[in-house]
């Protein structure tokens, strides 16, 4: 019988991992796609995108949903990979800076729940996928939605006072500012619209290995998923 977990073309490797905000999961994955020499898929950097090309337009994401999902409909998203980390374009606009900012981040996770905006951008990451087969895909849905049939599937997990200190470290090494109780605050109400939303809400897939990175080290957590998927993979990496 045919292991559900593997992806049928011999030249595909996909690694998806998953988790809630501030497990690690794009610092993780950016790394372990070095390591493996993959490409790298940063999904929530779709999300935050639209969101922010949403706001610089003027539409608000909570009362004009209809325009939200029409802009994802009529201004493609594309990565240029030829730079590192790629810069994220909607339609000709350049929206890499804007991702992290407190305004996206405080719209992005509403924006995420709207189902015409999911089914545009789950297909846009499934063309990445063909596009770019050797891949390592961050996200909340990467393994259940979009790449069911992935070659190895994670799931980071990490308490929540660990991941508020994470993501407010990030925000300081990127110059901003970083108030860690509001920032815990926001990952305690973002973790629950993220899980209890109707469409494709956050869960570990039953086929993902489950990590829990609290104690680990970032070294200790890359290091651990490149042995599993070497393990998984053999010569194929
Ligand atoms: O990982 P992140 O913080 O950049 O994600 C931003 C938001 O986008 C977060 O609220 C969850 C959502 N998201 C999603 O719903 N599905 C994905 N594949 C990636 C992110």
């Amino acid at each position: 019988m045919s292991d559900p977990a593997k992806t049928d073309s011999t030249d595909q490797l996909i690694v998806t991992i998953d988790g809630p905000a501030g497990s690690g999961k794009s610092t993780v994955a950016r790394l372990l796609a070095k390591r493996l020499n993959l490409e790298f898929l940063d999904t929530g950097a779709m999300y935050r995108g639209l969101t922010a090309r949403a706001l610089d337009r003027g539409i608000h994401p909570l009362d004009e949903e209809y325009a939200v999902v029409e802009l994802a409909r009529h201004q493609p998203m594309r990565f240029d990979w030829q730079t590192d980390p790629p810069r994220l374009y909607v339609g000709d606009i350049d929206v890499t800076d804007r991702l992290r900012d407190a305004d996206v981040t405080g719209f992005v996770s509403p924006v995420s729940a709207l189902a015409g905006v999911r089914q545009v951008l789950v297909e846009a990451q499934r063309r990445i996928g063909r596009e770019h087969p050797r891949l390592v895909t961050e996200g909340r849905d990467q393994g259940s939605v979009v790449f069911p049939k992935a070659n190895v599937k994670f799931y980071l997990d990490a308490n929540t006072q660990v991941r508020a200190k994470r993501r407010a470290n990030q925000l300081k090494e990127a110059g901003k500012h970083a108030d860690l109780e509001q920032i815990r605050q926001q990952i305690v109400e973002r973790d629950h619209r993220d899980s209890t939303r109707q469409v494709a809400p956050l869960i570990c897939p039953e086929d993902a290995q489950h990590i829990d990175t609290s104690d680990m080290s970032l070294q200790e957590v890359v290091d651990l998923l490149a042995r599993r998927v070497a393990e998984r993979m053999g010569a194929r990496v």
